[in-house]
């Protein structure tokens, strides 16, 4: 539990190398080069009166409060914009400054509405705190001069208000938005007493280009910009820091609490993944968590097409426990097994694991990082011997080039698409490959270099061509591959991409990437002092999304890119917990870490400690799972905060795998769409009901701290621990304290990882044992972690995905900032008034031949199936292409999607399948049935009081 009110020390951190000794009142601070005054004497106890600096904003100098008297120098110069010198001698207290500073705060306050009492801010206002800290005590001035005090309040956003009248122009929010959010909103438009801050053109918020990450609202020293949350509950009277439960950024948050009650959400400064900022989802798309539609109670059922019954805890789960050892004694022990969450915590799923290893008796369990990075793991563990992320986001901040290839950072990782920015107005150059004209191609002040707009489905081609400009044009850094790669290797494959067929020239009627452009895009990122590649679902959501990675990785170890700050190879996981979920063992073929269940040794060390017989063959993939249901073989799934039945691809190959199985049992916060196939219902627990730890995209370990009690009593890791428990396995774990040790004790990873350690250091990347205790920011410094590195051939094979009369265009998907995956969370808040349904983009061309007109119906039909979405016409496409998110479960694009996969890990094939598009004018077949379907099991809850409150 931490104080409400972070320290702020008035302007950002400078890190120079030098040290400067000044004296501040008389105090001598010792401060490195280029701090402020100000923050020098922050650091050194004394606080300045200060309004419009802030520590998370470069210092500005307008409202000239901050004045300081130092010797040997004209005037009072602004404490904010000073920098420290060697032997300065300030004075920050005397009859003068304080005058002049009373004098400020004096026009602030006649033209400022005096209604403290009742003022959202109160308690937290920095105008107060500073008239308080002037010792202001009359206004010369009155109140009634001009003003603005009647200036109307913006109510447009549903998360926060702008009431102008409290402005008093300090710029904070501007340069909020320019310099931490990068998205350049605001201005402050006319000059002087008519200066007012403003949106866009003068629009609403809601209207403007705002993406409502709050930064403003943060930085807003007055009520000008307020949360609704805080205006309507007050002040919070503790906090508790937890890490977000959306995206694998892994934003650090204070939770402002009022008993059990969340006032707001505060991004962390300390959070060592987002520094301070958030997006629209962590910071305000909480309301899921309280939801009515919320089921706090076990249900059970025979059949699905009975009503949902209340039961209790134990009668559920002895339930659940005896028809999963009923259907192995009918149909083998192989006929159930376990779905684990990468929403859940790192505790949780181990414990699912560990649940189907050794209390189930078989290897089938598997994790929606199935169905998306997958081939991460394949891909940079054969090649680079660590199946994550090489860097930490800081990184992005050394890089000189940064290379995006089927990511779209703005939309699925906001904050580190912020810190992207950021690194590019600071002049680094962008290369961008996707299909798609995403926002990064072109934000203020960003414009990509290149922008390789390639057809889905020919990442390969694509790496391939830029690895033969590599190699041909003598732009490889052949000491680093000489020193730290595997020769043969190397040479085999340089043979292989500078064959003539892999040149830009011969892959150009694959790609439809210009030769040019591919070629000066290879110089560009081999020629980089600090070339960064960050790549997401684009790259992996392909037949050969493995090959991709290892396209992706070969590139990197060729220019030399890999083993310090400001390169690599980074994976965006989609998921907040998606690392942490693979980390823990959630494939059928390896335990925690990373390793075979083939490995005796290592099968032996979980044996010795779980005291069971393990098996040593690798069980079953989702894919295989629903194969073996729909051949009458595997007939019991456990699954653990994933919707299946909306998220995997083939939606009606998936919905019959599941009416083929005898017993589901879902753990979730909702009755999704796959809880809608179950027989047992076991009520989850959100992020904010638990503790327990998530692994971000950069390996980093961070602490999930409860701050309300689960609504349904029991956290996930008891539930998992109860049904284990039934099923005759014993955990006894107290606190998933005891997990982590446990997991530590197995893990040679995480053999130094605990809670301590975590609190101690804020958090912890992987690998964190006795040669890493502080864990390791940075991968394959000096060596790769499998010795030599590993180049590998990668013959592009084409997809069998192929466009035809019939189905003329090419599909991909993605998601927008404003939902998340599902939907499950985000579609219970009022993120729906950003995106309320998913919509089909398509190029104007293409949709003039079918006369579609923007926000027309279209039928989608694929060889898998058909529905109907509203179409956007939009340049963002290019012709033959189009594209759709999948956040509301009746669109109905997994519908569409084929079930072909990647080669090695059977990750699906989301990014290309074939489609036509029709105007239409009535749902499809599809939907009707899924509309009924849903309709009734609906009605199979009436009766069942088990909601949190409706
Ligand atoms: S809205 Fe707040 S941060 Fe922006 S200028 Fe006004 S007082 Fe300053
Ligand atoms: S909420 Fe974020 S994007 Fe919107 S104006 Fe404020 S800082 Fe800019
Ligand atoms: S960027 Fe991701 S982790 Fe950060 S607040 Fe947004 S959703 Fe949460
Ligand atoms: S705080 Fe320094 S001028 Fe405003």
């Amino acid at each position: 539990m931490l104080s409400i009110v972070e320290q702020d020390l008035g302007t950002p951190e400078r890190t120079g190398a030098n040290s400067v000794t000044l004296s501040i009142d008389g105090v001598e601070v010792c401060v490195p080069e280029g701090t402020s005054v100000m923050r020098a004497a922050a650091l050194a106890g004394t606080k300045i009166p200060k309004l419009c600096a802030t520590d998370q904003l470069e210092p500005f100098g307008s409202c000239r409060l901050c004045l300081v008297q130092i010797e040997g120098m004209k005037g009072l110069p602004a404490s904010c914009t000073t920098p420290v010198a060697a032997g300065m001698k300030v004075t920050t207290q005397n009859e003068r400054l304080a005058a002049v500073r009373r004098g400020v705060m004096e026009l602030y306050i006649s033209d400022h509405p005096l209604d403290c009492l009742t003022c959202p801010a109160n308690g937290h206002c920095e105008l107060q705190d500073m008239a308080g800290a002037v010792g202001l005590r009359e206004v010369r001035y009155g109140y009634t001069g001009a003003n603005h005090l009647d200036a109307g309040k913006d109510t447009s956003n549903p998360y926060f208000t702008f009431d102008p009248s409290k402005c008093i122009v300090c710029s904070r929010c501007v340069r909020a938005c320019d310099e931490r959010q990068g998205t350049l909103a605001l201005t402050i438009a006319g000059r002087g007493f008519d200066s007012k801050v403003v949106a866009s053109q003068g629009e609403t918020f809601f209207d403007s280009e705002c993406v409502s990450c709050g930064a403003c609202v943060q930085a807003c020293p007055t009520a000008t910009l307020s949360e609704n949350s805080l205006i309507q509950k007050g002040q919070a009277e503790h906090s508790v820091v937890t890490t977000c439960a959306y995206c694998g950024v892994g934003c650090s948050f204070r939770a402002e609490m009022q008993g059990e009650q969340i006032v707001r959400m505060v991004p962390n400064k300390d959070g060592h993944a987002n520094h301070g900022h958030s997006c629209v989802k962590g910071r305000f798309a909480i309301g899921y968590a309280t939801h009515p539609d919320r089921i706090v109670k076990p249900m059970i059922r025979a059949k699905i097409t009975d009503p949902w019954r209340e039961a209790s805890w134990d009668e559920a789960i002895a339930y659940a426990a005896s028809e999963l050892r009923r259907i192995q004694a009918k149909y083998g022990r192989n006929s159930i097994g376990g779905i684990t969450s990468s929403r859940c915590t790192n505790e949780e799923t181990y414990l699912v694991q560990k649940l189907v290893r050794a209390g189930f008796g078989n290897n089938n369990v598997d994790t929606c990082a199935r169905v998306c990075h997958s081939p991460t793991g394949y891909g940079l563990k054969n090649t680079l011997g660590e199946s994550a992320g090489t860097q930490n986001f800081d990184s992005v901040m050394q890089a000189n080039v940064i290379f995006v290839i089927g990511a779209n950072p703005t939309d699925g990782h906001p904050v580190f698409a912020s810190q992207m920015k950021r690194r590019l107005r600071q002049g680094a150059q962008l290369i961008v490959a996707d299909p798609r004209g995403i926002d990064l191609v072109r934000t203020p002040h960003i414009e990509a270099a290149h922008h390789l707009k390639l057809r889905p489905g020919t990442n390969v081609a694509l790496l391939n061509s830029l690895a033969h400009v590599i190699v041909t044009e003598g732009l490889v850094d052949e000491e680093f591959v000489k020193a730290r790669c595997e020769a043969a290797a190397f040479d085999k494959w340089r043979r292989f991409v500078g064959e003539a067929q892999n040149s830009p020239e011969a892959m150009e009627t694959v790609t439809g990437v210009p030769a040019a452009s591919v070629r000066a895009a290879a110089r560009l990122y081999a020629g980089a002092r600090n070339g960064a590649i960050y790549y997401g679902l684009g790259v992996t959501e392909h037949s050969q999304g493995s090959t991709a990675v290892m396209g992706i990785a070969n590139l990197a170890m060729a220019t030399g890119n890999v083993g310090r700050e400001g390169v690599g190879v980074n994976p965006l996981r989609g998921q907040n917990n998606v690392q942490g979920s693979c980390d823990m063992g959630s494939f059928p073929h390896e335990f925690p870490g990373y390793r075979h269940v083939g490995d005796e040794t290592v099968r032996a060390s979980f044996e010795h400690d779980w005291g069971v017989t393990l098996q040593g063959d690798p069980g079953l993939r989702i894919p295989n799972m629903f194969e073996a249901a729909l051949d009458g073989e595997f007939k019991g799934l456990y699954v653990e905060g994933e919707d299946i039945a909306q998220s995997d691809p083939n939606t009606q190959h998936v919905t019959a795998a599941l009416e083929a199985m005898e017993c589901i049992i879902v753990q979730d916060l909702f009755l999704n769409e796959t809880a809608r196939f179950a027989h047992v219902f076991l009520p989850g627990s959100s992020f904010l009901e638990k503790d327990g730890t998530f692994t971000n995209a950069e390996r980093r370990i961070s602490r999930v701290r409860k701050v309300m009690e689960p609504k349904s009593g029991q956290a996930d890791w008891q539930i998992t621990q109860l049904l284990s428990n039934a099923l005759g396995l014993p955990m006894n774990y107290a606190h998933p304290a005891e997990i982590m040790a446990e997991i530590a004790r197995l893990t040679p990873t995480f053999t130094a990882v605990s809670y301590e350690r975590i609190d101690e250091l804020g958090s912890i990347q992987w690998p964190c044992n006795a040669a890493h205790p502080t864990g390791t920011p940075t991968m394959h410094i000096g060596e790769f972690v499998r010795g030599k590195g590993k180049f590998l051939v990668t013959e592009y094979v084409p997809t069998a995905e192929k466009v035809t009369q019939k189905y003329p265009l090419l599909l991909t998907t993605g998601r927008i900032l404003s939902q998340y995956n599902v939907g499950a969370q985000t579609r219970r808040t009022e993120n729906n008034l950003w995106h309320g349904e998913d919509r089909l983009e398509i190029h104007p061309h293409d949709a003039e031949e079918r006369g579609i007109a923007d926000g027309d119906w279209v039928g989608i039909g694929s060889r898998a199936g058909e529905t109907v979405l509203r179409a956007t016409v939009t340049e963002r496409m290019q012709p033959g292409v189009v594209y759709t998110t999948f956040h509301f479960p009746d669109s109905g694009a997994n519908v569409i999607t084929t079930d072909n996969s990647d080669w090695a890990t059977n990750c699906p094939e989301y990014k290309v399948t074939a489609v036509q598009a029709t105007r239409v004018n009535q749902p499809s077949d599809w939907q009707r049935r899924f509309r009924e379907f849903r309709d009734t099991q609906e009605t199979l809850l009436h009766g069942a009081d088990v909601f949190a409150a409706k």
